[in-house]
């Protein structure tokens, strides 16, 4: 098995890094997939873009076992099942790993206008809630929530004891 992802600002590249430090597994972005053997089995990891893992489409045709899918916020949005769908990973194991983002100022391009929108039409919503208030914040102010133990329900998956 190989380890294979798509990070963007560095999150989700720290998960695939801390994942291949404790399991030795090979790692390779998504870019090098060329280098990867077809019958590979390989264990994913994808930033996630309004509900969409990145980089996944591109390892259609490739032996993947498992996905896991990083986000801001505490739980996969909009939740589990509709990530699972939208990605057309039925059957395989998901695992939602909490990653973070930097600033909105801090941010370029087409990324940084689709957050404003969003944080636009969140600073407008009546109903805001706790979750909402906190997702304000993110990405106004940024996170980082990546952590070791956050990576448990994946090395138990693949056997790996600490
Ligand atoms: C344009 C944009 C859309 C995003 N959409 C989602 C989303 O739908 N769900 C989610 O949980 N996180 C979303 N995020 C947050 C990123 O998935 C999160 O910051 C991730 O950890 C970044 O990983 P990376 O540093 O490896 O690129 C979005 C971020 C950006 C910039």
């Amino acid at each position: 098995m190989v380890i294979v992802y798509e990070s963007k600002t560095g999150f989700t590249k720290k998960y695939a890094d801390m994942l291949a430090a404790k399991t030795s597994l090979k790692i390779f972005r998504v870019k090098e997939l060329s280098k990867v053997n077809k019958n590979e089995e390989i264990i994913f990891l994808g930033w996630m873009k309004v509900g969409k893992i990145q980089g996944l489409k591109k390892l259609r045709k490739y032996n993947v076992k498992a996905v896991c899918g990083s986000g801001a916020g505490r739980t996969a949005e909009p939740n589990t099942d509709v990530v699972i769908a939208r990605n057309k990973v039925e059957g395989l194991p998901f695992f939602y790993l909490r990653g973070g983002c930097f600033p909105l100022k801090e941010l370029k391009g087409k990324d940084k206008i689709m957050l404003s929108m969003f944080l636009k039409m969140l600073k407008s919503r009546k109903d805001k809630d706790e979750k909402i208030e906190e997702a304000i914040a993110i990405i106004e102010y940024g996170f980082d929530g990546v952590k070791e133990e956050n990576l448990k329900p994946v090395l138990n998956w693949l056997n790996v004891t600490e």
